[in-house]
């Protein structure tokens, strides 16, 4: 199996309860900092795809603005409703100064 650590963002580039929107092999991502962690997510909402950059950041969970639902950033699991699609979620590491996406084959 391999694994790469593509890097996505200076740390410095991403404050404690902010979103960032990135690029990864031409998917739309957002990066999230959240008391120290980083987390990376597709940016287009599982439910009707409306864009969760414009959504809310509350502690581990982001709130889409479209229809509420809410998603769990530690699993991508959607707690608001219960049972509701999945947000899909990447594994980060950082790595120096950088925030980088670990994909494995
Ligand atoms: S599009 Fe996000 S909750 Fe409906």
């Amino acid at each position: 199996m391999g694994v790469s650590l593509v890097p996505v963002s200076r740390v410095d580039d991403l404050l404690p309860g902010k979103m960032k929107p990135v690029e990864l092999g031409g998917r739309q991502l957002l990066l999230a900092h959240v008391d120290g962690r980083y987390f990376a997510f597709v940016r287009e909402c599982p439910h009707e795809a409306a864009d969760l950059q414009m959504g809310e950041l509350d502690g581990y969970k982001v709130r889409c603005v479209n229809h509420g639902y809410c998603f769990d950033l530690t699993t991508g699991e959607c707690q608001l409703p219960k049972g509701g699609p999945q947000l899909t979620t990447l594994p980060v590491e950082v790595r120096g100064e950088e925030i980088c996406i670990r994909l494995e084959w």
